[in-house]
């Protein structure tokens, strides 16, 4: 468990939560327990994605992967608890108890989200077929979408958002969340491994439905850009505290690892 959570890796997540919870004049330090427990969940559910039986991937984040490191049932069971640990952390986050269920509640959503994306990604035949640009964004909605999320989200109930501010906070992270993805999807075919610490180019071989593949490197910078403008108008009015969500968005259309 220590080493997939503590062996690096961005943060994305957490800094949401406490972006989130800043943007809505809350004191982040309220957040903490929430963005562990939303980093915990991304750090099992990258241990799984890169599973044999998933994506099959040796390298994340510079490192052998868990199952690579410590064999595939440690990698299964060390997943199993990150998971059951996300939500013993909101439990104790020491926040009054209707919060606590809130943020419980919110998780349970975004994970649930998460693992559909992954069945759709990972087995793709098993529902109805649908056209590719939509089955594209069920896909990315959800496997990455829905924990983004959840983490803006949760920040936003940790300080008490009103529902106009909840609805404000999702478009927000339901542009970021989509864009996360077409950018992951495009480092797949621009980046080396050494430069993200994970294989690239594999995604095509793979035969996954991905932004590129779909729409073609140009198609999916427009694309990236045309979520970022739309997360950033749909935050701005805010103002300064929601700068840092203004300015991260900005970073992660930009980012190259
Ligand atoms: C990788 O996520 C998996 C996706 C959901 C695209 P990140 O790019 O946030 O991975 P780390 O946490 O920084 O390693
Ligand atoms: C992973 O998507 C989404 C998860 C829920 C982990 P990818 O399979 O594209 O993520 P990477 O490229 O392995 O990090
Ligand atoms: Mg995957
Ligand atoms: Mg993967
Ligand atoms: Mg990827």
């Amino acid at each position: 468990m220590r080493y997939a959570v503590l062996g690096g890796g961005k943060r994305i997540r957490p800094l949401l939560v406490w972006f989130s919870c800043q943007a809505f004049g809350g004191e982040p330090t309220r957040a903490l327990p929430a963005a562990a427990a939303v980093e915990f969940v991304h750090a099992f559910s990258l241990v799984h994605d890169d599973l044999p039986a998933m994506d099959n991937d040796d390298l994340r984040r510079g490192r052998p992967t868990l199952h690579i490191h410590a064999g595939q049932a440690m990698a299964i069971l060390a997943g199993d608890a990150l998971l059951s640990l996300a939500y013993d952390t909101l439990a104790r986050a020491g926040l009054d108890s209707n919060t606590e269920i809130a943020l419980i509640r919110e998780l349970a959503t975004g994970c649930a989200g998460m693992i559909s994306g992954q069945v759709f990604d990972t087995l793709p035949g098993v529902d109805p077929p649908i056209d590719s640009r939509a089955a594209l964004e069920r896909i990315h909605r959800n496997k990455t979408g829905a924990l983004i999320r959840a983490a803006c989200r949760m920040g936003a109930i940790c300080a008490g958002a009103n529902t106009e501010a909840m609805h404000a906070i999702t478009a927000y992270a339901d542009s970021i969340g989509l864009m996360f993805q077409a950018v992951d999807d495009l480092l797949d075919v621009e980046q080396p491994t050494d430069h993200t610490g994970k294989r690239t180019g594999k995604d095509a071989d793979a035969g996954k439905l991905t932004f590129p593949g779909l729409l073609g490197v140009q198609g999916t910078r427009e694309q990236v850009e045309a979520l970022l403008g739309r997360a950033i108008d749909g935050i701005s009015p805010l103002g300064a505290p929601a700068e840092p969500l203004v300015q991260l968005a900005e970073q992660l259309a930009r980012r190259d690892r």
